[in-house]
Order: structure tokens, then sequence, then C-alpha cells
């Protein structure tokens, strides 16, 4: 006697009904970036079909996005100016309070997500401001910038905000804020999980936001360290946070299984830039069938336990899963 798994993969209804873990368009959220000026749409060469938009570019981009199905962007931004502490980040004039206000005017039923960070916006492109002696981020100076930051997004009509510096308390010091504020109802999605990885490294092509000395080993995670990956999340969840994230993702499989094991918490996960531009590169080079292991490679996020899909390939994969329904 043995075990007929085949049975079930023979008529492609059963195949279906079986199927454990799935896609949708709802899952994904589509990073956008965003810089002053109009009219611009300009492609970056590490990351093929990413673009650096000014406002009114982003915001036609959306009726593209909704035409596909897709809801929710995550925006970051890149400023005119940079100084030591990042004060464009704080002002409600800057580049992302600008972004949110008229995206939100143009698509009001559009989820925008900020990302909550110094280093797109500091000369010297860490996630905060300097401790002159340790050379490293200050942890607690930080914080309050954090909330002061988060309030500006909040004032501009945000809908979520997602810190993603890894200061230490940065879930409660802005929970506060947006309290102290009035935000009560502005949900908090942490980046509670995240690795110093090479794998942002097309990211910073794109949002200019590579550190001009040193490296983000002093807040970000080893990549060698699980339970300390545990206790990152486990802790934002009780300073408040909402959804938890583990960052980046494929390398990471391991860890977004033991978060999801460990929290009640709705849990995203970033598919980061060096994810996409791998499979982007691997295709050019006529190596692998793209959009089979793009699929492949997102369903793994979702088996592994994640509900949210934070992806560049959101727009590729939704026009995929519209074909898939449709031939049904
Ligand atoms: C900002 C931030 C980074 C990413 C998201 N938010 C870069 C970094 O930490 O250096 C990376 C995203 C990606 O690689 O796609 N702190
Ligand atoms: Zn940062």
């Amino acid at each position: 006697m043995f075990t007929r798994f085949r049975r079930r993969r023979i008529h492609p209804v059963l195949r279906n009904l079986v199927e454990e873990s799935r896609l949708s368009t709802d899952d994904f959220i589509y990073p956008l970036f965003v810089r002053s000026g109009s009219g611009i749409r300009d492609e970056v060469a590490s990351m093929p079909g990413v673009y650096q938009m000014s406002i009114d570019e982003a915001v036609k981009e959306c009726d593209t996005l909704k035409s596909l199905g897709l809801h929710a962007v995550i925006l970051f931004g890149i400023p005119d100016t940079k100084d030591s502490v990042g004060s464009e980040a704080m002002c409600e004039h800057g580049i992302i309070a600008e972004a949110v206000r008229a995206i939100k005017k143009a698509h009001p039923e559009m989820l925008v997500i900020t990302d909550l960070c110094f280093c797109e916006y500091t000369d010297h492109g860490h996630c905060g401001v300097l401790d002159p002696v340790l050379e490293t981020v200050d942890n607690d100076i930080t914080l309050d910038n954090l909330a002061r930051q988060a309030v500006v997004h909040a004032r501009s009509g945000v809908d979520m905000i997602a810190p993603s510096g890894m200061m230490d308390g940065m879930i409660q010091a802005i929970r506060h804020g947006l309290d102290a504020a009035g935000y009560v109802n502005t949900p908090i999605m942490s980046y509670s999980t995240k690795f110093a990885s090479a794998y942002y490294g097309p990211f910073r092509d794109v949002a200019e936001s590579a550190p001009s000395f040193g490296d983000r080993r002093s807040y970000q995670m080893n990549p060698a360290n699980r339970r300390e990956a545990i206790a990152e999340s486990v802790t934002d969840e009780a300073e408040g946070a909402d959804i938890l994230m583990v960052k980046p993702a494929l390398a990471y499989m391991d860890i977004i299984r033991d978060v999801r094991e460990h929290t009640t918490l709705p849990l995203a996960v970033y598919n980061v830039s060096g994810e996409y531009s791998m499979l982007k590169m691997a295709a050019r080079a006529g190596v692998i069938d793209y959009e089979r292991v793009m699929m492949e490679t997102l369903l793994g996020f979702k088996r592994a336990g994640a509900d949210i899909i934070i992806t560049y390939h959101a727009k590729e994969a939704a026009a995929l899963l519209h074909k898939e329904y449709d031939q049904q």
C-alpha cells in the first residue's frame, strides 16, 4: 500500500479546490518614488520598470494601478535639499507631504502609506540624527523627530505610517506622537524585523539614500539572528504596532514563518529591490521564465505566512492574475 497524492493532481478543478495558498491583488502594496518637478518619469538603470516620478506622474500612475485592481501604495520621497537632521522630512511642504495631499485628492479611495525614515533626507544618508561621538544614529533624539515626521504625514492625510529606521522604541514614540495630535485612528505598519541587507542596493540608487560613510549595521539587524528577529517583531507589537513586517523576504522565509507563529497581528513582507532586480536581470539574460518565477516567488511569501506583500512586481503580477481569471 502507498499513498496516491497524484489522484488530487489530475483534474485542474480539483487541483484548485485543494490549493492551500493563493495570491490576490488585494495582497499587494506598490512602492512609488516621488520627487519635485513635473512630467518627470525617470527609469532607474538598476531597477528596470521602476521610476522616479514627479507628483503629477505619481497621480497618473495611480490610475494605472487602479485599472489593475491595485489600491495600496507606499511612498518614498527624494527631496531637493538634504541636511544633517533631514529637515525636509518634517516640513509641511516637503515632497512626501505634498505627494500625499495630491494623491489623496485625486484618488481618495486609494490607501496611501508613507515610509517613515530619514535616510533619504540626511546629507550623511543615515536613518536619523548622528551622535558625534559614536558616529552612528542617536536613537532617542531620532525618536522625537520620527514622531514629528509622523504627525506631518498624518496632517497631510496619510492612511498608514510605516517606520523603517529600526530605532528602539520607535513604535511607542510614534504612537504617542500621533495620539497626542489626535490621530488615534492612523495605523502603524512597522518594519519590525529589518535586516542589514545587501539586497537594498538598487533601492538606494532609486531613492538616492546610500550612507555616505559606514553602513547600517548599528541599527538594522544581523542576518544571522533568528531569536532576535522574533523579539524585534514581538516588541513592536507590544509597543502598539498594527501590522508587523519582515524585510527582506526571499532569504528570510524562515523568519516570516517564525514571526507568523509568534504574533496574531497581520504580517507584511517586503520583497526588496535586489530581489526584484535579480529576476529582471535573469529574465534579460534569458535564463528564467520571468512570469512563472515571479509568481512562484510571491506565492512562496504567502505560504511562508505573509498576509501582505510589498513588491515592485505588483503591476505585472496583477496583470497576470487578471489574465488567469479571464481564462477560467
Ligand atoms: C529606508 C528604506 C530602505 C528600504 C525601504 N525603506 C533602505 C535601507 O534601509 O537602506 C529598502 C527597500 C528595497 O530595497 O526595496 N530605511
Ligand atoms: Zn532609513
